[in-house]
C-alpha cells in the first residue's frame, strides 16, 4: 500500500475543505483506503503524482476523486418525520398561504435523487390527481457528484432502496425489472437535477418554501456549515423551513433560523 505523507495529507484536507467543505481532518485511513486502489488503476507512484494527475486533467479526474471520498448512501423515506411534518404542516400551510400554487423544495445534495423522488411522491399524494394539477409541484435536486446525478435521472433503484416505500407506492410508483425497480415517468418528470456545489455561491432567483439539506453538512467542517446555513437562510422565502438530518444540529448563536422541532428549522414570517 502506498503512504500517504503527512504533507501529501494536509494538502489534500486543504483542498477538500476550501472546494467542497468537507472535513476529513480526521480521516486519513479512509483517504488512504479509498483512493489507493484509484492510484493503481492510475499507475501513480505517489498520493503527489495522483494530486498532479488531477489538477492536470480537470474535472473528470477531479470528479472521480470526490466520489470516492465522499459518502451517496440514501434511500426513499429516509427519515419519515420530514416526509411526515411536509404532509401534516407544510402542505396544508401552503394550501392557505400560496396563492399562486407554486411551491419551491429543493433537495441539496440529493444524491442519487431518493429523496426529492420521495418528497414528490408525498405532494402527489397529499394533491391527489385532481388538486395536484392546479399546482406546480417541481422539485429541484443538486449535488456536486455528476455521477450520482446521472443515476438519480436513470430512477432505477435496488430493492433495498425501497424498503421503507409502503406498498401502494411501490405499485402505483415503480415497475419492477427483474432485479430493480424502475421509477416511473409521473414523477421522474417533477424533478429537475441540476450540480451545484453547496460551497459555491447559488444562482437561483426565486426563493424556496422548503429546503432538504440531510446528511450532508455532517461531513462538513464548522465554518462551511456556518456559511450554508446562513445562504440557505437567506435562500428560503419568510416562514420557509429548512430540513436537516437528524443528527445534524444548527447552532442557535450562529443563526437566526427558528428551531421548530429536532432537525426542522424555520425562518421567521
Ligand atoms: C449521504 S448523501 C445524502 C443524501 C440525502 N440527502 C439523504 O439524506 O439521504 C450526501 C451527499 O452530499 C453530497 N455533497 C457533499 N459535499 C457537497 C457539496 N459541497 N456540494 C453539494 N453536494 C455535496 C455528496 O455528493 C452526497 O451525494
Amino acid at each position: 500500500m502506498i503512504h500517504l505523507t503527512d504533507r501529501e495529507f494536509r494538502e489534500l484536507v486543504d483542498y477538500m475543505g476550501s472546494h467542497y467543505g468537507i472535513d476529513l481532518s480526521k480521516k486519513r485511513l479512509l483517504i488512504e483506503s479509498r483512493l489507493c486502489s484509484v492510484l493503481a488503476e492510475k499507475k501513480a507512484s505517489s498520493f503527489s503524482e495522483y494530486f498532479a494527475m488531477v489538477r492536470r486533467n480537470g474535472c473528470g479526474e477531479r470528479n472521480a476523486m470526490l466520489d470516492r471520498l465522499t459518502t451517496n448512501h440514501t434511500y426513499f423515506m429516509r427519515e419519515p418525520d420530514h416526509f411526515r411534518f411536509l404532509r401534516d404542516v407544510v402542505l396544508p400551510r401552503q394550501e392557505k398561504t400560496n396563492a399562486g400554487r407554486d411551491l419551491r423544495v429543493w433537495s441539496a445534495g440529493c444524491s442519487t435523487g431518493e429523496e426529492a423522488y420521495t418528497a414528490v411522491m408525498v405532494m402527489k399524494d397529499y394533491f391527489g390527481a385532481r388538486r395536484a394539477a392546479d399546482w406546480d409541484l417541481r422539485v429541484l435536486a443538486t449535488d456536486v457528484s455528476t455521477r450520482v446525478l446521472e443515476e438519480a435521472q436513470r430512477g432505477v433503484y435496488a430493492p433495498e432502496s425501497l424498503r421503507d416505500v409502503p406498498p401502494r407506492w411501490k405499485r402505483r410508483y415503480f415497475r419492477e425489472d427483474g432485479q430493480a425497480f424502475l421509477l416511473c415517468g409521473e414523477v421522474k418528470r417533477e424533478v429537475v437535477f441540476k450540480r451545484q456545489n453547496l460551497m459555491e455561491p447559488f444562482p437561483f432567483l426565486k426563493p424556496f418554501d422548503l429546503i432538504f439539506c440531510r446528511n450532508v453538512m455532517i461531513y462538513f467542517g464548522q465554518e462551511a456549515k456556518d456559511r450554508l446555513v446562513a445562504k440557505f437562510y437567506d435562500a428560503l422565502k419568510p416562514g420557509g423551513y429548512l430540513f436537516v438530518g437528524h443528527s445534524e444540529t444548527i447552532q442557535p448563536d450562529t443563526s437566526c433560523f427558528q428551531y421548530i422541532k429536532p432537525s426542522i428549522y424555520q425562518k421567521g414570517t
